[in-house]
C-alpha cells in the first residue's frame, strides 16, 4: 500500500485553524491527527473537545485522534460522539487493552494502540490481530517538535515481520521527529503512516511538504 500522511494539528496555528485545516483539506495528506494530552500521562496538555469539534467541522479527512491520557476508556463514547475515526491508546496507560480495543470498536472506530520509546513491541504480540493501527512513538509523548530517536527504525522493522509471520493487518504508524530526512528510512522500513507536525507547519509552504513526505 501507499503511505499515508497525517500532519499533526498541535504544531498549527490555532489562531489560524480554520486555515490551517483547510491547508490540510488541500493537500495530499490523508489524516487529520490530534494529540490529546491530559497533564498526567504525560508532561504537558494540549487541547479537547471544542478544538475536536471544530476540526470535525471543517476537515475532509478522517481523525486520528491519539489519546495521551490515563484511563482513556473514560472517552471512547466522547470521541466517537465527535468524530474521532481512529481512536489510539497508549498500551502504557490501560490496564485491560484488549476491553479497551473492543470498546473503541464498538464505538464504530479504528482501534491504534501506541507504545512509548522504552516499551518492546513484543509486549502488543498476544493482541496485535485485534488492532488497526500500531503507533509507534518515535519522540517521548508530550510535545512536539523533539528530535526523533534512532531505535525506532529497529522497532518499525520488529513489526512489520511480526506482522507477515502473525497474519495480523494492523498498519504501522510512527509519530513524532518525522521529517523530509528521514521519512524516506521509515518508509522502507515498514511505515504505513507518517504522523509529522513541525516538518509541515513550520515550513514555508507546509502543501509542498505534505507532497514531499507522500512522495517516494
Ligand atoms: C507527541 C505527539 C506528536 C507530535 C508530533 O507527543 O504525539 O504527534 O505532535 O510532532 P512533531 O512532528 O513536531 O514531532
Ligand atoms: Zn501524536
Amino acid at each position: 500500500m501507499n503511505h499515508l500522511i497525517a500532519p499533526s494539528m498541535l504544531a498549527s496555528d490555532f489562531g489560524n485553524l480554520k486555515s490551517e485545516i483547510n491547508m490540510v483539506n488541500n493537500s495530499d495528506a490523508d489524516w487529520f491527527h490530534l494529540d490529546i494530552m491530559d497533564g498526567v500521562f504525560v508532561p504537558n496538555i494540549s487541547y479537547g473537545m471544542p478544538i475536536v469539534k471544530t476540526i470535525k467541522k471543517y476537515a475532509q479527512k478522517p481523525l486520528d485522534v491519539h489519546l495521551m491520557i490515563k484511563k482513556p476508556e473514560r472517552y471512547i463514547e466522547v470521541f466517537a460522539q465527535h468524530g474521532a475515526d481512529i481512536l489510539t491508546v497508549h498500551f502504557e496507560a490501560c490496564n485491560h487493552l484488549h476491553r479497551t480495543i473492543d470498546a473503541i470498536k464498538m464505538a464504530g472506530m479504528q482501534a491504534g494502540v501506541a507504545i512509548n520509546p522504552h516499551t518492546n513491541p513484543m509486549v502488543l504480540s498476544d493482541i496485535l490481530i485485534d488492532i488497526d493501527v500500531v503507533c509507534v512513538m518515535s519522540v517521548n509523548p508530550g510535545f512536539g517538535g523533539q528530535s526523533f530517536i534512532q531505535n525506532t527504525y529497529k522497532k518499525i522493522e520488529f513489526l512489520k515481520n511480526l506482522k507477515k509471520d502473525s497474519g495480523s493487518k494492523y498498519l504501522i504508524e510512527v509519530d513524532g521527529g518525522v521529517n523530509l530526512e528521514n521519512y524516506e528510512k521509515l518508509i522502507n522500513c515498514g511505515a504505513n503512516i507518517l504522523v509529522a507536525g513541525s516538518s509541515v507547519f513550520n515550513t514555508k509552504d507546509p502543501i509542498q511538504t505534505i507532497k514531499k513526505l507522500k512522495e517516494f
